[in-house]
Formats: structure tokens, C-alpha cells, sequence
């Protein structure tokens, strides 16, 4: 017999190792209890639109996703390693995953229920009343019944009085836990961090005590509109306006296109204004220096600073997200003196690149392109938000006079490598984002 004492600490123990995998289920509820995004349409108009074609719009729908998703369940071997890999419709289908159906992502995607399909839409994060758990899509979610009955919808406001539907206060929508609940990843079996962009911002300086200089995940991405990148370089005045189409003005509507850093998705979508928005995130995200006062001794040093996220650069698939740095010197005939993360004729990164991102280890200390093989991170030097990293390049050799250096800061949603390796029609060729670029001739 165990005496209390070792129970507990039993317990402890069974709690601290199990934990992620223990992650508690949500509570099943009925599909037709959620309302489809096109009546929220008929009095959210412009809502709608931002939030159309979005990355939230298209999270089940992304055919990256769809298909990198397949790619990833073969040649597994454990069973927590399958686990994970069948795991993603719980985010990527979140309404499909909480109603029964698709629970796998080898489930017949094409029977996936239309509003499901729709991916994270109104009344999935307008019914969120609770934080279930931080991460793997812990939201607890309180929906109507249907449009007879739409029940109460979870806003901003104090004071709203719609006439269709009530409406509540929510802290909760104020605050970065509601997106944090799916943008912090957990490898269901190993607890390995998959992405931590939640946890980034939370240790950031925009995690600020004083409401002067906090700045939740909202203050930046439910600021954006075209023309304004609204990141933490920037101004991010408000968006005065009417939440319906026929009610009262109010000081700040916030928007909806959740613009990110991709934008070769909403450009396969046919949404032009989007792809432009993330393009002018990412041009406001970084500061690039340059110092030459070591090039006699062959040395280039360089300054990156992440002046405009509120996580890491990149964030989110950290180990897909491709930042790199390209650095070229010519000399005054226009010859290539020296070059480093140029890409290649099939769009491949040479070894050598300075890149920031991810990589997992399969435990033992081997790097795993998979990561429902993932149990352990090997190393980070993704940039920390409001970090400056200071590197010094070795050249080859001493540039001559009147030789001119441009380093550029560029952004890649994902490797060609990895998408020539998916089986099946080719995919289009991803955009090569300039982020931030500095020049200069000796
Ligand atoms: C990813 C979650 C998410 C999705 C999807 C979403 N919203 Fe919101 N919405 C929010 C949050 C969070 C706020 C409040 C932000 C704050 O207070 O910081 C908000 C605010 C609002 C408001 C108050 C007015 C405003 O914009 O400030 C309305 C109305 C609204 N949303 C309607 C909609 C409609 C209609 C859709 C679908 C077309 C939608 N939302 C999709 C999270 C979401
Ligand atoms: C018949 C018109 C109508 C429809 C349909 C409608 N709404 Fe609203 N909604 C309103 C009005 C009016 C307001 C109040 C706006 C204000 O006070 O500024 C409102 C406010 C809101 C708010 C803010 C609540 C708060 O207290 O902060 C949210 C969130 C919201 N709606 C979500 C939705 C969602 C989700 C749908 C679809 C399921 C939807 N609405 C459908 C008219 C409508
Ligand atoms: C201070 C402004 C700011 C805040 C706060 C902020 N972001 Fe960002 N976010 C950015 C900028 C700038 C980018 C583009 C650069 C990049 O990809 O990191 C970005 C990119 C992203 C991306 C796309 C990343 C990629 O490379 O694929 C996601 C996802 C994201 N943010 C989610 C969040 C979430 C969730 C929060 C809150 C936990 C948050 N952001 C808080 C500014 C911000
Ligand atoms: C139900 C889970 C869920 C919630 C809640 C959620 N997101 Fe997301 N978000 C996703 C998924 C999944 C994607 C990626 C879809 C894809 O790339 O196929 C995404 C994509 C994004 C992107 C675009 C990333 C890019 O690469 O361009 C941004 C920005 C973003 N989310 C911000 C937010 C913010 C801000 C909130 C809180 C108001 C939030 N999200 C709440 C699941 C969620
Ligand atoms: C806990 C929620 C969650 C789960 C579970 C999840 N994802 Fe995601 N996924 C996200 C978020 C949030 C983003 C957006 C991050 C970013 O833009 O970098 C994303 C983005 C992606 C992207 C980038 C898509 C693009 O168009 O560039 C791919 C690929 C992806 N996920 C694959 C998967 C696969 C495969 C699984 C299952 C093994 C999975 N995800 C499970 C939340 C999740």
C-alpha cells in the first residue's frame, strides 16, 4: 500500500508528466446551434467583408494547410506522433471539431459540414465566454440556437442594444487570452511547444502593466486597415465608425481582416487587398543597421531590430516561416564580389543562409522536418520582440573601394523544398516579402 504522502507526490508527478496529454476535451455541442457568418452579414457589412477571405475565414479551407497536413501522417511510427498529426481540425475546423464532426483530419473532409468550412468565424469567437485551457484551442463556448434563438453575443461593448441578438460585455475579447487559446500549439502526446506566439507577446514588453504601453494582440491586428499597418513601429489611431450598418457611430470599430505575414494565401483567394496588408505589416516590422567600420578586418556587422511585432520574428510555424537575410557586394563593375541567402534557379536558400526560425529534435538531438514527430525544440533564434540581434558576417575578403553592400531582411511563408516534397500538383510559387533593406558604398 502507498501512503498518502507517496500519492501525492505520485499525483504530482502524473500530473506534471501527463499534462499535456490529459488536456481536457470541450463540451460537445449541437451544429445547429451556430449561426452562419452570411446573416451576421446582413447588419455587420463591412465586418464581414474584412473578415471574408481572411486567414480566420480560410483556416479549413488553405490548401498549405490541407495539404501539408496529409504529408505529415506518413511514415509515422508512435501512436502519440499519429495523435498529433490527426490533431489539426481542432483548430483549423474549430466549429466541425466542437459539433463531432471532422474530429481527424483523415476524417472525409469533403462531408465537412458547410458552416464548418467557413474555418474561425463569428459565432465561434463571439460565443466564447471562458478559457478552458491556454492553448490547443481551449475556448469554452456558449452559442444560441440558431437563428430563432441567436442568444447572446460576446462584444466590446457595455451598452450595445441590438435588436436580433443580445449582447454582453466580455473581457475576454478585450484581452490577448482569446487568441492565445489557439495561437500557443502543444504537440498533443510529447508537449513539445509547437508555436508559442501567445507566450512570445506575453513575454514581451507589450505585456505592459502600465495601460500606456500595453498593446494586446488586438491593439495592433484589430487596428490594421488598408494604409495603416498599425504595428509597433507605426501609429495605430482608431477606426471611428458604426458596428451595423444602421447604428450609432462609436470612437473605434475594430477590424477584422486578422492580417498576419501571409500573402500568398489571400492572393490564391483572388483578395489583392489583403495580400497588400500583409506585405505592409511585414515592411513595418523590422530595422535593419549596417556598421562597416570593420571591414578591413573582412568583417560586415549588422543590426536587426524587431521595432514592430509583439512576438518573435517569425512567429506562429516558426519552423516553416522562412526570415532570412540576403547580403550582396558588388564591385564598381557591377561584379559579384560576395553573396549569402540568394536564392537559387529553383527557389531553394543556399546552406549557408542566415535564417531565424525553429528547429525540432526528435529527442535524441536529430532535427525532424515532421513535426508530429517533434519532442523537443533543438534551437530558437527567431528575434524577440524589441530585440536588436547584432551579427558580424566574415567575408572572404576585403571589398575594394567604391564597392557597394545591400543586405536585405526577407520574408517566405514556406520553404520550396518542403512544398516540392508534397505529393501532387505543384504549388504556386510563394512571394518573397522585403521587410527591410539598408545600402551602402564603400
Ligand atoms: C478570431 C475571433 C473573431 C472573429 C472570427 C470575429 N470576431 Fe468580431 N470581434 C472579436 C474581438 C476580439 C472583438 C473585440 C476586440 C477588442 O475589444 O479588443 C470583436 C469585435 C466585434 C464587434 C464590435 C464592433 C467592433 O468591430 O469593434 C462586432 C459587431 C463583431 N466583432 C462582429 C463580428 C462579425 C460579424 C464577425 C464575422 C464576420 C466577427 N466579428 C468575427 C473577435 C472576432
Ligand atoms: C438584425 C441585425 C443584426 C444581425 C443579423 C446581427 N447583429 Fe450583431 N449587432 C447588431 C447591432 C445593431 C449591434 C449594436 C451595435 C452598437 O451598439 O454599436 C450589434 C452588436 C454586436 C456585437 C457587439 C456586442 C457587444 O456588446 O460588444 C457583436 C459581438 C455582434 N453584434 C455579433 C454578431 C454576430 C456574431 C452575428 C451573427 C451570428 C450578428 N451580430 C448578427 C445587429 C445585428
Ligand atoms: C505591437 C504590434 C503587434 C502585437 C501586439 C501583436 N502582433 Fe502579431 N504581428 C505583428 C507584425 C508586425 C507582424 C508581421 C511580422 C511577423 O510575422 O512577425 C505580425 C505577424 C503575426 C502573425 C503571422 C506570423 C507569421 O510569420 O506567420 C500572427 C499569427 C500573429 N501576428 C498573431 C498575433 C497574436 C496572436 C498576438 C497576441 C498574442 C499578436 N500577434 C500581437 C504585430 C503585432
Ligand atoms: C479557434 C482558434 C483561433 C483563435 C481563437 C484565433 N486564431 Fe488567429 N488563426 C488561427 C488559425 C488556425 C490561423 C491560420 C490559418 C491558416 O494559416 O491556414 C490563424 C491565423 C491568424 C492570423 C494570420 C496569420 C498569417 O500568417 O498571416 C492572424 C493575424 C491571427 N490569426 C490573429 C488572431 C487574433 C488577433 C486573434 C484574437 C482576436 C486570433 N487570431 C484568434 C486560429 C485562431
Ligand atoms: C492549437 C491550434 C492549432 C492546431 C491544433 C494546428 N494549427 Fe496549424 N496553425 C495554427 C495557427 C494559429 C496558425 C497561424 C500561424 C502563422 O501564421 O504562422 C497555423 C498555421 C498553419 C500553417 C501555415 C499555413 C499557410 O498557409 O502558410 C500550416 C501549414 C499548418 N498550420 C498546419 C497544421 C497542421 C498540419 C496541423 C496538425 C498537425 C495543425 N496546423 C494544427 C493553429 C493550429
Amino acid at each position: 500500500m502507498l501512503k498518502t504522502k507517496e500519492w501525492a507526490i505520485l499525483t504530482i508527478l502524473g500530473i506534471f508528466i501527463y499534462s499535456p496529454i490529459r488536456a481536457s476535451e470541450p463540451e460537445k455541442l449541437e451544429l445547429n446551434r451556430f449561426i452562419r457568418p452570411a446573416v451576421c452579414r446582413d447588419c455587420h457589412g463591412s465586418i464581414f467583408d474584412q473578415w471574408e477571405n481572411s486567414m480566420h475565414n480560410l483556416s479549413h479551407k488553405d490548401p498549405v494547410y490541407s495539404r501539408v497536413a496529409k504529408f505529415l501522417r506518413r511514415g509515422l511510427v508512435h501512436e502519440g506522433e499519429v495523435r498529433e498529426a490527426e490533431s489539426c481540425v481542432k483548430c483549423h475546423t474549430p466549429i466541425g471539431y466542437m459539433t463531432g464532426f471532422p474530429k481527424r483530419v483523415s476524417d472525409d473532409l469533403s462531408k465537412t459540414p458547410e458552416i464548418a468550412v467557413q474555418g474561425i468565424q463569428c459565432d465561434f469567437c463571439h460565443s466564447a465566454v471562458k478559457v478552458r485551457q491556454m492553448y490547443n484551442n481551449g475556448l469554452e463556448l456558449e452559442p444560441g440556437h440558431g437563428e430563432d434563438d441567436p442568444g447572446i453575443k460576446q462584444g466590446p461593448f457595455d451598452d450595445a442594444e441590438p435588436d436580433f441578438h443580445e449582447a454582453r460585455f466580455s473581457p475576454l475579447h478585450t484581452d490577448a487570452t482569446i487568441c492565445g487559446t489557439c495561437h500557443d500549439v502543444k504537440h498533443v502526446a510529447f508537449g513539445t511547444n509547437l508555436e508559442t506566439t501567445y507566450t512570445e507577446w506575453a513575454n514581451s514588453p507589450y505585456n505592459s502593466k502600465d495601460p500606456g504601453k500595453r498593446v494586446v494582440c488586438q491593439g495592433c491586428h484589430m487596428f490594421q486597415r488598408p494604409g495603416i499597418p498599425a504595428t509597433g513601429s507605426t501609429p495605430r489611431p482608431e477606426n471611428p465608425g458604426s458596428a451595423s450598418d444602421y447604428s450609432d457611430e462609436r470612437p473605434h470599430i475594430f477590424t477584422h481582416y486578422f492580417v498576419g505575414a501571409n500573402a500568398g494565401l489571400p492572393r490564391m483567394f483572388q483578395s489583392e487587398q489583403k495580400a497588400k496588408m500583409a506585405e505592409e505589416r511585414l515592411r513595418h516590422a523590422a530595422d535593419l543597421s549596417l556598421d562597416t567600420s570593420g571591414i578591413k578586418e573582412k568583417k560586415l556587422k549588422i543590426a536587426i531590430t524587431n521595432s514592430g511585432a509583439g512576438h518573435s520574428i517569425p512567429t506562429g510555424v516558426g519552423d516553416l516561416r522562412q526570415v532570412w537575410l540576403e547580403i550582396r557586394i558588388q564591385d564598381q563593375n557591377n561584379q559579384i564580389k560576395f553573396q549569402s541567402g540568394v536564392l537559387n534557379e529553383k527557389h531553394e536558400l543556399p546552406e549557408e543562409t542566415l535564417l531565424f526560425r525553429t528547429i525540432f529534435g526528435d529527442g535524441k538531438g536529430n532535427p525532424v522536418i515532421n513535426l508530429a514527430k517533434a519532442r523537443e525544440v533543438l534551437t530558437d533564434n527567431r528575434i524577440k520582440a524589441k530585440e536588436t540581434r547584432n551579427l558580424v558576417v566574415d567575408l572572404p575578403g576585403v571589398p575594394d573601394k567604391g564597392s557597394r553592400i545591400r543586405i536585405r531582411l526577407l520574408y517566405r511563408s514556406m520553404p520550396r523544398k518542403l512544398l516540392n516534397m508534397i505529393p501532387g500538383e505543384p504549388f504556386e510559387l510563394l512571394p518573397v516579402i522585403e521587410m527591410a533593406r539598408v545600402e551602402k558604398q564603400l
